[in-house]
C-alpha cells in the first residue's frame, strides 16, 4: 500500500510539472502577444514566474525514477493482471511449457535454458540471464530486443505494466 501512494505521489508529480509548464507556456505567451503599455495585465502576468520555476523542480524529480524503482514500488497485484496478456502461450508451473516456455522462476533464469523447450537462435543466441534490465527491455519490445524471436508478442509499452508484471513474476520462486 505504501508502495502505490509512493508511486501515485511520482505520478502526480510528473501530471502536475507537465500542468505547470503548460501554464507557464501559456502565460508567457499571453504576455509576449499583450506587449502594449497597459501596466494592469502586465503586472498580472508577472504572476506567472515563481510558477515557471517549479517546471525545474519537477523535472528533477523524472530523473530520479529509475526502471530498478519502478520495480521495487510495483503493484504485484497489478502484475498478475497483465500476465493474462502473456498466458495463451506461457504457464508459470514449473516445467510445463506452451507455445512458450514456462515462466515460473524466469526473473534471473539464464535465458533460453528452460529444459524441453525449443528457443529460437534469437534467444539462444544471446548471453547471460534474464535480470530486470533484460526483462525490461525484452518485454518492451521482443522483436527490438530478440529480432527474429519466435515470441510473437508486440510488446508492453507502459512502463508501470512492466515494472508490475516483473515485479509479480519475481514472486514465483
Ligand atoms: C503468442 C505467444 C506468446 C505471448 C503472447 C507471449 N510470449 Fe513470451 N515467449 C513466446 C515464445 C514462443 C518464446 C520463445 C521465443 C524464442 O525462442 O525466440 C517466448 C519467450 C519468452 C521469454 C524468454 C524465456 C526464456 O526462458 O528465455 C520470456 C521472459 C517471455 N517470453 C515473457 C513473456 C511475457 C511476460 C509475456 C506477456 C507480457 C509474453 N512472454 C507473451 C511466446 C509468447
Amino acid at each position: 500500500m505504501f508502495d502505490t501512494m509512493t508511486f501515485t505521489k511520482i505520478l502526480g508529480g510528473l501530471c502536475g510539472a507537465f500542468l505547470i509548464f503548460l501554464l507557464g507556456k501559456w502565460a508567457a505567451e499571453g504576455l509576449y502577444h499583450t506587449g502594449g503599455p497597459d501596466g494592469g495585465h502586465g503586472e498580472a502576468h508577472a504572476d506567472a514566474y515563481p510558477i515557471e520555476a517549479g517546471d525545474s523542480h519537477g523535472g528533477e524529480e523524472v530523473e530520479e525514477v529509475d526502471f530498478a524503482t519502478l520495480v521495487a514500488e510495483a503493484d504485484i497485484g497489478k502484475g498478475e493482471r497483465v500476465f493474462n496478456k502473456c498466458r495463451s502461450c506461457h504457464s508459470v508451473e514449473p516445467g510445463v511449457n506452451g507455445t512458450g516456455p514456462s515462466l515460473f522462476a524466469v526473473v534471473d533464469r539464464g535465458i533460453a535454458v528452460e529444459e524441453g523447450f525449443g528457443f529460437s537462435g534469437a534467444l539462444t543466441g544471446l548471453e547471460g540471464s534474464w535480470d530486470i534490465d533484460a526483462l525490461n527491455a525484452f518485454l518492451e519490445s521482443p522483436k527490438g530486443y530478440a529480432p527474429g524471436t519466435a515470441m510473437s508478442f508486440n510488446g508492453l509499452p507502459k512502463d508501470a505494466d512492466r515494472a508490475n508484471i516483473i515485479a509479480w513474476l519475481a514472486t514465483l520462486n
